[in-house]
């Protein structure tokens, strides 16, 4: 028999004929007050509107003066019972009255909580409440929550339009490990042990052997010795060195290297392919110049400066005056790496070219700090 039933019969319908027996009955009323109390403070609420309806609705299923279940007892329990038991029920009933003062509607509000949003939003639309007046007031026609969506890192951005230049001239895309044995990083590239030509290269060593790679040269050397010649391509990659950081100086950084080896290649190729690269990537206006320079592993060598974009070769802060800004090395392969990637220099010759691609997003976009690429911070990242 639910509460329901049992409080619409008399005592003596339900068979309560000693004190005792009418005690067992009240208990069983004030263990529902407190159940039903409960199940509404642990199920919570979406919100204020849904806490007052279903607050009022308890209260009123209890204690509304006319129809509640607390008036239905006084009419069939009290009011009917015989009269060696009245004060026994009217004591139980008192009782009663005090332990129900939890479901006035005020008590209620107080102890239901609020559910965090979202916490079971899941279960309840796929609950069997769904669709009916349960819902507690969710309206589900509301538009969701939009979670941010990330974007690509712009050094990501810088090094897809670099490829993209070059997979348009018909390069293709080399990859090689960032933990190189030094032979790789060093000796292959014509800096042998000792050279003071090593010291151009801060170096993080793992052991005497291994190292993390100071440049993406190293996989000028992979290429040829898996692909021989002839041979165009670019490996984008990240490179590492011991330097303390700066604005311009970080201990991990980018670079995108580029090598070309056929019959009868020459530095018209390097210049021309190099001027069209510069043209494309900051705009037809760039002008290019080479500059003398040294690199073990080409001969000539050479440094690549672009006609300032900041005031356009006229001389500022960023050229130092001087109107142009060197963006990367470059030079004709030196015949010794050549042969370190079993091509004959007799019938084969190539050119190549490495880039810092934080320096090339640095230009492109006007940034003064290498720093805030790994930085993570939203803030900056979003800009792109
Ligand atoms: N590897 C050189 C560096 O990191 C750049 C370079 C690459 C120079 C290829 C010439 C040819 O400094």
């Amino acid at each position: 028999m639910t509460i329901d039933e049992k409080v619409r019969k008399t005592l003596k319908e339900l068979e309560a004929k000693t004190p005792d027996e009418v005690n067992n009955l009240f208990a069983g009323v004030i263990a529902a007050v407190e159940s039903e109390r409960q199940k509404l403070v642990t199920r919570g609420t979406a919100d204020e509107s849904e806490r007052e309806r279903l607050a009022k609705e308890l209260r009123d299923r209890w204690l509304a003066r006319k129809s509640g279940i607390i008036s239905s007892i006084d009419e069939c329990w009290l009011k009917t019972a015989p009269k060696e038991l009245k004060p026994a029920v009217g004591r139980a009933f008192n009782e009663l009255r005090k332990a129900s003062a939890v479901l006035e509607t005020n008590e209620l509000l107080k102890a239901i909580p609020l559910k965090r949003r979202g916490k079971r939003q899941g279960e309840l639309i796929f609950s069997a409440d769904a669709g009916t007046s349960k819902m507690g007031g969710r309206d589900l026609t509301l538009p969701g929550y939009r979670r941010p969506l990330g974007s690509v890192h712009p050094v990501t951005q810088v090094m897809r339009e670099i490829e993209d230049i070059f997979l348009g001239l018909g390069f293709s895309i080399e990859s090689g490990p960032e933990i190189e044995s030094v032979y790789y990083n060093f000796e292959a590239l014509n800096i042998p042990e000792s050279h003071p030509a090593r010291d151009d290269w801060d170096t993080l060593y793992v052991n005497s052997q291994v190292l993390l790679r100071t440049h993406t040269s190293p996989v000028q050397i992979r290429a040829m010795e898996k692909h021989g010649a002839p041979l165009y391509i670019i490996c984008p990659g990240k490179c590492y060195r011991h330097d303390n950081p700066d604005s311009t100086h970080a201990t991990m950084f980018h670079q995108v290297e580029g090598l070309a080896v056929d019959t009868d290649i020459s530095f018209a190729d390097l210049k021309g392919t190099l001027d069209f690269f510069a043209r494309k990537f900051f705009g037809e206006k760039i002008r290019t110049n080479f500059f003398p320079s040294f690199f073990p592993f080409t001969e000539p060598s050479g440094d690549l400066a672009i006609s300032c974009v900041f005031c356009e070769g006229k001389g500022c802060r960023v050229c130092k005056e001087s109107g142009w800004v060197e963006v990367m090395g470059c030079g004709m392969v030196h015949p010794e790496v050549l042969r370190h990637g079993g091509i004959d220099p007799g019938r084969y010759s190539g050119w190549a070219f490495g880039l810092g691609v934080e320096r090339f997003a640095m230009m492109k976009y006007d940034i003064n700090d290498i720093q805030l690429f790994h930085q993570g911070d939203a803030r900056f990242l979003e800009q792109f």
